[in-house]
């Protein structure tokens, strides 16, 4: 399913079908978040469900299975700031706890209680959050940044001399993989195989369970390695972090953090790449020397979010949201897509974000998103070093061409080709130093001068200087298991 692009400050609602439309509704006319009506345009879903609904709308999940998507900025936050009332753990689910949810309703995998407990709430999640927040703090910044650009550079070495590249297959959907193998400590294991294996398993395609034997089989073996000789990456701090973590423990945090981290790190790749590339707002400014790629990475984190529906938070008891009486154990869906456009938080949607780290899109409360510098730092010095190479980088076909696709929780580029006078490859010539140099060059276009963030947004994580369906996957995890 292929969607066309979404543009928050264009919203088109005559697409969307009239409410209770079949394409959309399931009994009682409540909206599916799936099927190919919502998975043709999600973004419109949501806001048509805003318009009837405001921040709080019924819908149904695969097997028409209720539960409430969550659109308003302020009152997602309610939701994944208070984990007493709003708790991770599905064996809350009064669908699950009556047996109305089907032994094989694929969404049992991506909501319910996952092998990594990560889902958990409260002691049992701290401990293990802690240690992958002290392992992950561990790494060196300026490294991460030299390793991307590293990789980066070897990518583009592959596709320069051709004059044309599809990046998001020859670069995005690489990238990430080859600098989170560096940082779990298993260099060796970054093959096309292990690219290809993570995709199968995002897919749920019938390689997935073999897919994900053999990421299994890497991890394993990772870390007996380490066991015997550790080293200076996230393997081996996870075995030697003072929380005491098991084996199982620790295969199974590394296995989360790969797989959360691919997808999502590709897919803002992709999207921030796509963006820089096409929208006049962002060339303008970037040139104008207002707007760096760290803004504009920020800019695809509100407007574009890799995950567009985070699953899922339980009613602990019968409570309200946005005035909406929400019973014990109902579900509630996160739509930070929807949130990050919230006419109450940005009635100007026009308006740049300006580097405003506010955004939803890596979550909040106990279980945002521990990787998020991480992958900030994948996306920006990523593209920092594919335009130092190919400074005439442009798109190979017009942007109406270009297509999406979405799931109940993701949305993805399916392809970006490019183009690009050819250049031969710089090999061992690398430049080093670029890995050095902080991401921060402007794209050489014309100047013109840029609105003042809006003032409504109120900051869920401090403002930094201005200068500056992994979901899927798991399924995967289980069927292998
Ligand atoms: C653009 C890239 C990324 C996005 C958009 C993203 C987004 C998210 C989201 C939405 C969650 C779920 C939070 C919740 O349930 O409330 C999450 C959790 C998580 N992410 Fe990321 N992520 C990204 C990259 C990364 C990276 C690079 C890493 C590690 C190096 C990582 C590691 C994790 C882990 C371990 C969790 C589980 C946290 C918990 O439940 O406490 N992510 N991420």
């Amino acid at each position: 399913m292929t969607t066309q692009p979404f543009d928050p400050v264009r919203p088109d609602t005559a697409l969307s079908p009239p409410p209770g439309c079949p394409a959309h509704a399931g009994p009682g006319g409540v909206t599916r978040l799936f099927g190919p009506g919502y998975e043709a345009d999600p973004l419109r879903v949501f806001e048509r469900l805003r318009a009837e609904h405001g921040a709080v709308a019924p819908v149904l999940l695969t097997g028409d299975l209720p539960g409430w998507l969550v659109l308003g900025y302020r009152e997602i936050l309610e939701v994944v700031r208070t984990p007493t009332r709003f708790s991770h753990d599905s064996r809350h689910w009064h669908q699950l706890k009556e047996g109305k949810v089907a032994a094989d309703n694929p969404l049992l995998p991506v909501i319910g209680a996952r092998p990594d407990r990560m889902t958990a709430d409260g002691d049992e999640h701290r401990r293990l959050r802690d240690a992958v927040n002290d392992c992950l703090d561990r790494f060196d910044r300026r490294g991460v940044r030299r390793h991307v650009t590293h990789f980066a550079n070897q990518l583009i070495d592959e596709f320069s001399r051709d004059g044309r590249a599809e990046l998001l297959d020859q670069f995005a959907r690489q990238l990430p993989m080859a600098v989170l193998t560096q940082l779990l400590g298993m260099p060796e294991a970054y093959s096309p195989r292990l690219v290809d294996a993570a995709t199968e398993l995002v897919k749920a395609s019938d390689k997935a369970i073999a897919s994900n034997d053999f990421i299994k089989e890497q991890l394993a073996g990772l870390l007996a390695r380490k066991k015997e000789r550790p080293s200076s990456d996230l393997a081996s701090w996870l075995i030697e972090h003072p929380a005491g973590l098991s084996d199982d423990e620790i295969r199974n945090l590394l296995w989360l953090v790969l797989m959360a981290a691919n997808e999502n790190t590709t897919s803002l790749l992709a999207s921030t790449l796509r963006m820089v590339l096409t929208d006049q707002r962002f060339r303008a400014s970037l040139a104008g020397g207002q707007m760096t790629l760290p803004d504009a990475v920020e800019q695809v984190l509100w407007d574009d979010p890799p995950t567009i529906v985070i699953p899922a938070r339980w009613a602990t008891a019968d409570t309200e949201l946005a005035g909406r009486p929400i019973r014990a154990g109902d579900m509630l869906l996160l739509g930070v897509a929807a949130g990050n456009i919230d006419p109450a938080v940005r009635p100007d949607l026009n308006a740049p974000m300006h580097g405003n780290r506010s955004h939803l899109s890596f979550s909040g409360g106990p279980h945002e998103c521990p990787g998020r510098e991480i992958a900030r730092a994948i996306a920006d010095t990523a593209i920092d070093a594919l335009l130092l190479r190919l400074p005439d980088l442009r798109l190979a076909v017009p942007e109406g061409e270009l297509r999406w696709r979405a799931t109940t929780w993701t949305r993805h580029l399916v392809a970006l080709p490019v183009e690009f006078a050819p250049r031969p490859p710089v090999g061992d010539a690398l430049p080093e130093r670029a890995g050095l140099l902080p991401p921060r060059r402007p794209l050489p276009e014309p100047r013109i001068s840029t609105p003042k963030p809006p003032a409504a947004v109120e900051p869920a994580e401090p403002p930094v200087e201005p200068r500056h369906t992994w979901w899927d996957a798991v399924k995967g995890w289980f069927g292998g298991q």
